[in-house]
């Protein structure tokens, strides 16, 4: 391995910022599929945290006791199969993270800077060390700002709405879309240099096609890439 060190590439981190049900999962998972990447959920840290507390009963809207609980709680982010899983007090919340409470309250637990800047620590833990395809909706503008990967990934409201519906959970969009841009603290915005991609009318491949493309026009390696995973061992 010591050999290799000196010529490990510096970590990479791909960014697929979007709203609510664009479709950014699928896209992030297969993208990291094919690269032997790791794929990260950044919202399955803000859906672990807000499962908590309502395990608590902890409002969410208080802000001290909000941070108390975090204090007194251990988040931890652990890669199995190739993706980021997360444990609270060594709890892992696994379904519940799709729960119709979960998906009430998450973004308002989400606006706490408090709460943003330990997940963004959590992320960057993620990274350390590997290539990683994050999902959520401000990797590319705060976390991971010098990346030069990023996406923005959209669809309209309408399309969002019936994939929500499709996939069999209540979750009031809207409201959580208007949260999230109207925050003050890190809200869902397009980074300037983000790569723009309106998923409505193609498919997942398609899209997934289309970040590929981008990735080797502005200088990812893909192929060589895959190669040098497998010399390895990785
Ligand atoms: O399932 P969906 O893609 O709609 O959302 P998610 O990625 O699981 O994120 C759930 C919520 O976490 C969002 O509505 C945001 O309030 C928050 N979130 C955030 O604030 N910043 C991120 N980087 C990711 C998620």
């Amino acid at each position: 391995m010591g050999s290799h060190a000196s010529h490990r590439r510096s970590d990479r981190v791909i960014a697929i910022d979007g709203p609510a049900a664009s479709g950014k999962s699928s896209v992030a998972r297969e993208l990291a599929r094919r690269l032997g990447f790791i794929y990260v959920n950044s919202g399955g840290f803000y859906r672990a945290i807000a499962w908590y507390l309502l395990r608590k009963n902890i409002p969410p809207e208080e802000d001290d006791l909000i941070s108390a609980a975090l204090d007194a709680a251990a988040l931890t982010g652990n890669v199995q199969d190739n993706e980021s899983r997360i444990l609270v007090d060594d709890v892992d919340p696994g379904e519940h993270l799709r729960d119709d409470r979960v998906n009430e309250t998450v973004s308002r637990v989400s606006r706490f800077p408090r709460v943003r800047k330990i997940v963004s620590q959590k992320l960057h833990d993620c990274a350390d060390g590997h290539d990683v395809v994050i999902e959520g909706r401000d990797i590319g503008s705060v976390v991971f700002p010098d990346t030069p990967y990023k996406f923005y990934i959209h669809a309209s409201p309408e399309v969002r709405l019936k994939r929500r519906a499709a996939q069999g959970e209540r979750d009031e969009i809207a409201m959580r879309d208007h949260d999230d841009v109207s925050r003050a603290v890190s809200p869902l915005v397009i980074a300037a240099d983000a790569y723009v991609i309106d998923t409505s009318h193609v498919t997942i491949e398609q899209v997934v096609n289309e970040i590929s493309a981008r990735l080797g026009q502005i200088g990812l390696p893909i192929r060589d890439l895959r190669i040098t995973n497998r010399a390895l061992g990785e």
